[in-house]
């Protein structure tokens, strides 16, 4: 496995890799692997001849009081677990030579952005497009690989290239969760051991509304207000948000009938932590 630091030399590889006639699969990743993240690159080796991840903590998707400078990096880890899920290149570019002096261009979309994550943290898909465009631009990847973890980045990014005629598959990976419910993280490295109890709420919050839809119970908002109880119950957590929409639509929804996606971000201790499912009436 390689590891290519150097936006060029990037190029370069897949170049020579394309002369080959071999088909591209990109990871992105912000580093930190866990198994979620390994299992989108296995996805990516069943289908694609070469796989690229890239490992880059992108500064322009963290808000001013956010995490960035704290966001765990562990790069010879992650590439000890990379190479064993068949990376065949890791892509771990400075953020000097990602955004130099000057760089001036952003990719925003409209819509979709405005609520959930959108809402809570501004800014943070506007740095997401920007560095997935960049990415797909350096790695021109056929197909590319993404968590419904989290659901409204495939959303964002599925719209993006669409709108921008990109030439790039995507293919999305089921939530990946540990033997209790909790969805897998980076960031549930931050979490004392207290707080990885606690945190169980989020997982357990989604189950009883899928339950309660199963019994019947379709009003979206008595959904929301059983998910927003269950989660007060536990002092350490503290909402950010709970949501209901219409999916993959996004839009405000009376009656959970055909597929509804229920999103939550809640904060424990410091540590703001998603999770979602899609619901079925
Ligand atoms: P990161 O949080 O490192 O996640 C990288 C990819 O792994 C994303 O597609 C995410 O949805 C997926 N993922 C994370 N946890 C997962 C889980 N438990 N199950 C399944 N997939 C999971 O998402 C980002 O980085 C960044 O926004 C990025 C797209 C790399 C742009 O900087």
């Amino acid at each position: 496995m390689k590891i290519i630091s150097d936006i060029q030399e990037m190029q370069l590889f897949v170049r020579q890799a394309k002369e080959k006639g071999m088909s591209i699969g990109l990871v992105p990743t912000m580093g930190s692997l866990h198994e979620g993240h390994l299992t989108l690159m296995r996805q990516a080796k069943k289908s694609c001849d070469v796989v690229v991840t890239s490992i880059f903590v992108n500064p322009t998707q963290f808000g001013p009081t956010e995490d960035f400078a704290k966001y765990p990096r562990d790069l010879s880890g992650d590439s000890e677990q990379a190479a064993k899920a068949g990376v065949d290149v890791i892509f771990h570019p400075q953020p000097e030579e990602m955004y130099p002096a000057g760089y001036s261009s952003f990719i925003e979309i409209n819509g979709i952005t405005q609520k959930l994550c959108g809402l809570s943290r501004p800014g943070h898909f506007r740095g997401v497009a920007t560095v997935v465009t960049k990415l797909f631009n350096i790695v021109q990847p056929d197909k590319a690989f993404f968590g419904q973890k989290d659901a409204q980045q495939v959303l964002v990014l599925k719209r993006m290239v669409t709108d921008l005629n990109m030439n790039v598959t995507l293919e999305v990976v089921p939530i990946v969760r540990e033997k209790d419910g909790l969805a897998m993280s980076s960031r549930n490295a931050f979490l004392s051991p207290e707080e990885r109890k606690a945190a169980l709420v989020l997982s357990q919050s989604l189950q009883l509304a899928q339950k309660l839809v199963n019994q019947g119970q379709v009003d979206a908002q008595n959904i929301k207000e059983q998910v927003i109880l269950k989660i007060k119950q536990e002092k350490l957590a503290q909402i950010d948000y709970v949501e209901v929409y219409s999916y993959p639509q996004l839009e405000n929804l009376d009656v959970i009938g055909d597929k509804a996606l229920l999103a939550l971000a809640v904060r424990i201790g410091n540590t703001r932590l998603i999770d979602n499912t899609i619901l079925e009436g």
